[in-house]
């Protein structure tokens, strides 16, 4: 290839280029004919905007429906995110401490926008519009998000996750089959005046139990606690850093979401119907569950105290 006319430069892209499509048994040209050729790339098509605008399907005449879904999509992109940085934490090779508190960093930054952002529930829709179009989507419900319980997974042993009442009976390193058989959310999504799980606790169990399973086992030595205990233990910046994050996901995020539950279903009796009348005053507000991803960063009297500052508040009361 005569070069000696071509920008120095470009003449050195291009040798690199034949270099790295020749070690694959390719012929540039023919690639950079393809290039000639190729249509420029756009914004729309680069983001799938078309795609991803037409995602959203209400399955009633009310506006405010749309509002529900696209918030709903916007928080499972934020969770996908969030799963995105634990698992690059995870698989990193000789892990720096500074990699990991930037990562933390950018995992309590979503958890903080999904935070404040929850008043496009709270504040974004008519209640009247809500109670009706709510119904026509029974038995779904953001309870089965399955990315939630992923974000749990990969952030915290298994043990940390089952119910408090049994949380004690376990050791930490017991089988992870019962661990799971008493995660705590498996109380949840239950017919308030029978006990029975709803249809919602049914299908989410059946379609996704095995899946947790198997995140529970890969993550057993991996997930943010283990890595905190194994390479940090000493360090402020990531405590402090967890810390925030055992908050965000387990005390501030929850309650904005209480205040949804509050908001619209509360009141009338008739209203809890929405919900297909769960237990979920019983089962929503943190201080029942006091999930922590790291107990050992909270003292004993933290602990007693977990989640009850702001439900009050939260609910109404
Ligand atoms: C007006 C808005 C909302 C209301 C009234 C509401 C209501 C509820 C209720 C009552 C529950 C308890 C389960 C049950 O009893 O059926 C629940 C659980 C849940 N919802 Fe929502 N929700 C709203 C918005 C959202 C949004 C935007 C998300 C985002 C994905 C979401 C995710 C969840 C999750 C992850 C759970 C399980 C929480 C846990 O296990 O601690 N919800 N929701």
């Amino acid at each position: 290839m005569d070069n000696s006319s071509l920008d120095p430069n470009l003449a050195g892209q291009l040798q690199k280029l034949q270099q790295k499509y020749a070690a694959m048994g390719q012929d540039l040209s023919s690639y950079l004919d393809g290039l000639l050729y190729a249509d420029y790339l756009t914004y729309w098509d680069y983001i799938h905007l078309d795609t991803l605008l037409s995602l959203q399907n209400p399955k009633t005449q009310f506006p405010d429906e749309k509002v529900f879904i696209i918030y709903h999509q916007i928080t499972e992109l934020y969770f996908n995110l969030v799963l995105w940085e634990l698992e690059q934490i995870a698989e990193k090779e000789n892990l720096q401490e500074t990699f990991f508190v930037e990562r933390l960093d950018r995992i309590n930054r979503y958890f903080e926008l999904l935070e404040n952002s929850f008043t496009v529930m709270v504040d974004g829709m008519e209640k009247e519009q809500f109670l009706k179009f709510r119904m026509s989507l029974l038995p779904a419900s953001g309870f089965q998000s399955a990315q939630y319980r992923v974000i749990e997974i990969c952030c915290t042993d298994m043990i940390n996750l089952v119910s408090r009442d049994n949380r004690e009976s376990f050791q930490e390193y017991s089988d992870l089959e019962q661990q799971v058989e008493h995660l705590y959310w498996r109380s949840g999504a239950t017919e308030l005046a029978s006990g029975k799980k709803t249809l919602t606790l049914q299908q989410f169990e059946e379609k996704y139990l095995k899946k947790f399973k198997e995140t529970g086992m890969r993550y057993r030595a991996k997930n943010l606690r283990k890595i905190y205990l194994q390479f940090f233990p000493e360090s402020e910046p990531v405590k402090k850093r967890l810390r925030q994050l055992d908050q965000l996901a387990n005390v501030l995020w929850p309650l904005a979401h209480l205040k949804s539950a509050a908001r619209y279903l509360k009141l009338d009796p008739e209203d809890i119907k929405a919900t297909g009348g769960t237990n979920w005053q019983k089962y929503l507000p943190p201080r029942f569950q006091r999930i922590q991803f790291f107990p050992e960063l909270w003292t004993a009297s933290e602990t007693e105290e977990w989640g009850k500052a702001g439900v009050l508040k939260a609910i109404g009361n």
